[in-house]
């Protein structure tokens, strides 16, 4: 701890200091809410990671350039939208705002707004306890593996989902994963992969392209 000599000579530990500034909360910004949609019975579930600029407007998840991809993926796969279930780890758009015009670049989230956002997550995935679910992205990763999960490493796999009680439990404070990935959960699945927005700023967007379809098909093929 860094101490301040006094007159006395006496070295003495500083005092506590107040932050000076509270940071937002993401829903003082944002426009609205954006929670999951889609089918209650869905046996898919996908995660993104937080709404963004169309999503915090119309209020509704993936209706962006990122969702269309994303559609435009599941369809080719055989996947109809009435199938499935959307969401994001975080239900807010975070943002700041930028440039001469003040356009809203979006932010990714922190730790602390992932934690906060943990039990609505908790709630869908309990609620419509699909068989698969897939992470799009690294904050749809962490907010379902724990904090050490790395896209690059784990995409593709067909892993066990954490129990949606213990989910939880998956991130602690010091950025740790409390349970391995692909732990004890028999019958539900979890699969990761790019998020499709990393798709749309690819060099290469068509190998980018093929990497999420094929990450998906893994996650396809584990539909009962
Ligand atoms: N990106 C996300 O992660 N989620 C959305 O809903 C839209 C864009």
């Amino acid at each position: 701890m860094r101490r301040v000599t006094t007159g006395s000579g006496r070295r003495e530990p500083p005092k506590a200091r107040r932050p000076t500034s509270k940071r937002p909360h993401l829903y003082e910004n944002a426009t609205q809410t954006v929670f999951g949609a889609g089918t209650r019975s869905a046996r898919i579930m996908l995660s993104g990671e937080k709404p963004g600029d169309q999503e915090d407007l119309q209020g509704r998840p993936f209706v962006g350039p990122a969702g269309h991809l994303l559609r435009k993926a599941l369809g080719e796969l055989g996947i109809e939208e009435g199938s499935t279930y959307l969401t994001n780890a975080v239900k807010h758009f975070k943002f700041s705002r930028e440039g001469p015009s003040k356009r809203r670049i979006h932010k990714a989230p922190d730790l602390h707004e992932m934690t906060a956002c943990r039990p609505w997550l908790v709630a869908e995935l309990k609620s419509v306890d699909p068989d698969v679910v897939v992470a799009l992205g690294a904050t749809a990763g962490k907010a379902l593996l724990g904090s050490s999960f790395r896209v690059g490493e784990q995409r593709g796999i067909l892993l066990s989902a954490p129990a949606w009680d213990e989910l939880g439990h998956s991130i602690d404070e010091n950025g740790t994963s409390g349970r391995e990935p692909g732990g004890d959960q028999g019958s539900r699945s979890l699969v990761c992969t790019i998020h499709p927005s990393a798709v749309l700023r690819a060099d290469d967007r068509k190998s980018a392209y093929a990497g999420l379809l094929s990450d998906l098909g893994v996650a396809v093929a584990a539909l009962p």
